[in-house]
């Protein structure tokens, strides 16, 4: 599969299974997504801007996000989009894919992406950090979950009922990406969860644009 064909897959994969991906995401692994939801809530001040990329249908957390800050979602799917503008009137979602996004530098205080880098093919994996780097202003704050395996490519026919492609690094690769693309890592941690008999370990980390960086492509 070529890059438009992968994209394709995730973008109509979520047209498809988005509605109950939200529904599951507000049973399942709620701790761990609650814990670094309130990362950002407790780090950044009432009204900042945050950047939610890769939103899904805006539950849980952009909704949650939203009630405190003035937040911009992006989604590649044109059904999760549909959806986050109703499940968050409040908040603006914009259709597009991560990696051939363009903000003016320093347009954001925080950016958030959760389980979504992991849907990039590997090679925009680092770009796209460099590129989130340029988006914060210095001292902004960036959450993520990233895989922990180094995986070119996973693909599953029947993901929730639909094909679906994901890509990643091992943590330690995840790490070195995260700090090369001008960010101090404050914490980065392996997460395990079960669900449906199902473990599942994300390197979630937390990390702040270094002052005076020089990053992005
Ligand atoms: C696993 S869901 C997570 C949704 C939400 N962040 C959450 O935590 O519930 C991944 C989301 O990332 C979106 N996504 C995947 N690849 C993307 C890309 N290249 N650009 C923007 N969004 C993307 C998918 O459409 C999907 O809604």
């Amino acid at each position: 599969m070529n890059r438009d064909d992968l994209k394709r897959t995730v973008a109509r994969g979520y047209d498809k299974v988005g509605e109950a991906y939200g529904l599951m995401a507000t049973r399942s692994r709620t701790v761990q997504r609650s814990r670094y939801e309130t990362v950002v809530l407790d780090r950044l001040p009432e009204g900042a801007r945050v950047l939610d990329l890769g939103c899904g249908s805006g539950v849980p957390t952009t909704r949650r996000l939203a009630r405190r800050f003035e937040v911009t979602g992006i989604d590649i799917s044109e059904k999760q989009v549909e959806l986050a503008r109703l499940n968050v009137p409040k908040a603006t979602f914009i259709q597009a894919d991560m990696a051939d996004l363009d903000f003016p530098a320093e347009s954001f205080d925080g950016v958030t992406a959760y389980y979504s880098i992991i849907h990039l093919p590997r090679d925009e994996q680092g770009p796209v950090l460099g590129r989130i780097a340029t988006w914060l202003r210095p001292g902004g704050l960036f959450v993520c979950s990233l895989g922990t395996h180094s995986n070119e490519v996973d693909y599953d026919r029947s993901w929730m009922g639909a094909p679906m492609f994901w890509s990643g690094f091992d943590s330690a690769t995840n790490r070195k990406l995260v700090e090369e693309s001008g960010f101090r890592i404050v914490r980065a941690r392996e997460e395990t969860t079960t669900t449906n008999h199902e473990t599942e370990t994300f390197l979630w980390i937390i990390a702040e644009k270094l002052a005076g960086s020089i990053s992005g492509p």
